[in-house]
């Protein structure tokens, strides 16, 4: 039994609880997933997917994991347990200020040249994958301290996930302390407010950093994206690496889609696009310039 498995049946009280998610039953779910989602689950990941949907058997009272199985495929589970069990099944491991360079090149590159090329509009940039908020805040927080001196620098943010359960805590925007220690004092001060709370310090982002910023849900294996916008910037880091090369080549296309001609895409530090046919230029690791 692995360490999550045993803590979640130790805090729910299933220790009696002996049922296992079996290899038939496993491969329905990872077809499922990877077909719906683009998210490779291979059987390595068998037990982990056990551990993580024991709490959820528990909460809809099941005794086992075929029942679920059958209620999560029936015309109401499809319409009831999705979102539940897309909030089990995806990873969502972020950070304020995650992989920095990004943030460097954005500062010192790409809106000094949006500035010196004129350009009067809305500076448009999309957190694909956003998780719990923190990329997309680390943007606003470099967008409001780039706008403090310009003041007609206008921008707007949009933030996309298919966990819900990670949107609803991007849209509260309060963080354990400990997540923004690493932050500089000056930018901490600015755009973050402290909870009076000792025994549970938190933060709070400033209204400031919420100003410009939408979120929603949006699965990137969609065929075409419910989003209207050219964007100046993506974001999409740490997102293709669940996907197979194939998902990830049509993933970045459709993103490429809503990308201005000139703008530029952030990938993960783990991530790479070499062979790929898509309409990217290289420009330094992991940074891309749509051509
Ligand atoms: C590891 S987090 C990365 C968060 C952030 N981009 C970063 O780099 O810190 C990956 C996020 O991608 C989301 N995700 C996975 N599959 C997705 C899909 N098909 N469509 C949209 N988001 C997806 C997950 O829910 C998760 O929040």
């Amino acid at each position: 039994m692995s360490k999550e498995e045993q803590h979640i049946k130790q805090e729910s009280g299933l220790e009696c609880f002996k049922a296992e998610l079996t290899e038939k039953d496993f491969g329905v779910f990872s077809k499922f997933i990877y077909s719906e989602y683009g998210i490779k689950m291979p059987p390595v990941k068998r037990i982990m997917l056990q551990g993580r949907l024991l709490r959820r058997i528990r909460e809809l009272k099941m005794n086992s994991y075929s029942e679920y199985k059958d209620y999560f495929f029936s015309k109401e589970g499809q319409e009831k347990e999705l979102l539940h069990f897309l909030n089990v099944v995806t990873t969502n491991k972020t950070d304020f200020f995650r992989e920095s360079v990004h943030f460097i090149f954005l500062n010192e590159n790409v809106l000094p040249n949006y500035i010196e090329n004129k350009n009067n509009g809305v500076f448009k940039v999309w957190s694909a994958g956003c998780s719990s908020g923190e990329e997309p805040y680390t943007i606003s927080i470099v967008l409001n301290d780039f706008a403090l001196n310009r003041p007609n620098f206008k921008f707007s943010i949009l933030g996309t996930d298919i966990s819900t359960q990670m949107l609803e805590r991007a849209a509260k925007g309060v963080y354990q302390a400990s997540r923004v220690e690493s932050i500089p004092y000056e930018l901490k001060r600015r755009y973050f407010l402290k909870s009076k709370d000792t025994s549970n310090p938190t933060v709070r982002v400033s209204p400031q950093l919420q100003k410009n910023l939408s979120l929603n849900y949006l699965n990137l294996m969609d065929s075409v994206y419910g989003v209207n916008d050219q964007f100046d910037v993506i974001f999409c880091r740490n997102v293709l690496i669940y996907f197979d090369r194939n998902t990830q080549e049509k993933v970045i296309n459709k993103l490429c889609y809503h990308l201005k001609k000139g703008g530029h895409f952030f990938i993960g530090h783990s991530e790479s696009l070499s062979g790929m046919n898509v309409p990217l230029k290289h420009i330094k690791p992991t940074i891309f310039e749509k051509l």
